[in-house]
């Protein structure tokens, strides 16, 4: 495999969810055609690909198409089937590998992973019988019960109480394996998003300070308001997990700051992250621009911040009046300074489905705060704290 790939060529792209579109953006941007491999008809990324292959992850005419066409291929999620990148790998340059998206599509793997690089987790048991129950250390609850595959925006996940409502909820999850991990309370959480290249030169973005609510990102405030200790041990660590990966590409390490500014890592995401969408505006190089030269070989970019930002998710809440549906108050908040509204083209707005996000930019922080406040306003959300 020769790189660098120069603009013009094809690159592949399996899934179709707004990653997938925000990457096709930066990767047409940057002069590349992207070819996306995704079943859905509705999908954000299908719909400003240059080509969409419409079929299952595992059809291998699909895949074989994939394969001719594309040099290189990423994925935008990492519950893409092994079998789908161990079949590409063997005809084109693939990352991240697919070792790196196994650790992260596995909570268990996941946490032995970082344990044994060094990086503190939340205290958690694994269950995967019945009988873990029996031995787990009261100390872990109350505590929040995870599957340990397919969870994400907080589904898969179960606040408990105590060790019958741990069982109870086990049980309702389908008894599948699962971490149990202890309900910490968090000062902070940040995120770092790192970008690596195939010959190990890294970079990593500004730290976000996210918000959470009822488990999916709702805020993120750049630069985090965290002393320059923290954020070299975050920066540090989140660096730690990409080359002990040996990663190739875009990830983003989630953590957790307890009161006593402990820095635990909460999740590893295979590419890039909600958490990371303010690069878009607010960065010389986004993450999407990033996995795109990557991906290509070509140089990473600037990583620098150009102004201070803070990004409102838009989920599809906003869409529901009751139980009525209307239009978002849209040119309320495309009247506020700064404001730069990205839509992700999904047709339909559900409850707790990602729709879209604002990223406010400002000369300060603190203004950057105030005009995120206004629309949260005019979207009828909370505002960022
Ligand atoms: N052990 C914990 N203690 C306190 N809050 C937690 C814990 N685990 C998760 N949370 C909260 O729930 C959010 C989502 O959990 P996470 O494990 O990141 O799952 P997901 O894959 O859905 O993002 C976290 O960002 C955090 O706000
Ligand atoms: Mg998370």
């Amino acid at each position: 495999m020769t790189f660098p790939i120069a603009p013009g060529a094809w690159l592949g792209l399996l899934g179709g969810g707004q990653l997938g579109r925000m990457f096709c953006m930066a990767a047409q941007s940057l002069g590349f055609k992207v070819c996306v491999l995704d079943p859905g008809d509705d999908s954000p990324a299908g719909a400003v690909a240059d080509d969409h292959l419409r079929a299952d992850y595992l059809d291998q005419a699909a895949l074989a198409e994939l394969a001719r066409r594309c040099r290189a291929v990423t994925t935008e999620f990492e519950n893409v089937p092994a079998a789908a990148l161990a079949f590409l790998a063997q005809h084109c340059s693939v990352s991240p590998h697919a070792a790196s998206v196994a650790i992260a599509q596995d909570r268990i793997e996941e946490k032995r992973f970082l344990a044994t690089a060094g990086i503190g987790v939340a205290p958690h048991a694994v269950i995967r019988l019945v009988t873990d129950f029996d031995r787990l250390d009261g100390r872990l609850l109350p505590g929040i019960l995870k599957s340990a595959r397919l969870g994400y925006d907080g589904k898969g996940q179960a606040r408990v109480a105590d060790l019958a409502e741990a069982r109870a909820a086990w049980q309702t999850m389908g008894a599948v394996p699962c971490v149990l991990e202890q309900r910490l309370d968090l000062a902070l959480e940040l995120s770092v998003v790192v970008a690596r290249a195939r010959d190990g030169t890294a970079t990593t973005f500004p730290i976000a300070e996210n918000v959470h609510r009822g488990g999916i990102l709702a805020v993120s405030v750049v630069p985090a308001r965290i002393d320059e200790a923290l954020a070299r041990r975050a920066r540090d660590a989140a660096l730690a997990v990409a080359v002990a990966m040996d990663y190739v590409g875009v990830l983003c390490v989630e953590f957790f700051v307890l009161a006593d500014g402990r820095l635990l890592a909460n999740e590893i995401a295979p590419r890039p992250h909600n958490s990371g969408h303010y690069t878009i505006d607010a960065c010389v190089s986004s993450q999407f621009d990033e996995q795109a030269r990557v991906l290509a070989g070509q140089p990473l970019g600037d990583t620098g911040l150009l102004a201070p930002a803070v990004m409102l998710n838009i989920l599809g809440d906003v869409w529901f009046d009751g139980e009525r549906l209307r239009e978002p108050d849209w040119p309320a908040v495309l009247a506020v300074p700064g404001a730069k509204l990205h839509l992700y083209g999904k047709r339909d707005a559900r409850r707790g489905r990602k729709m879209g996000h604002v990223t406010c930019i400002a000369a300060s922080r603190d203004e950057a705060l105030a005009r995120a406040a206004r629309v949260a306003g005019a979207l009828g959300i909370a505002p960022p704290a």
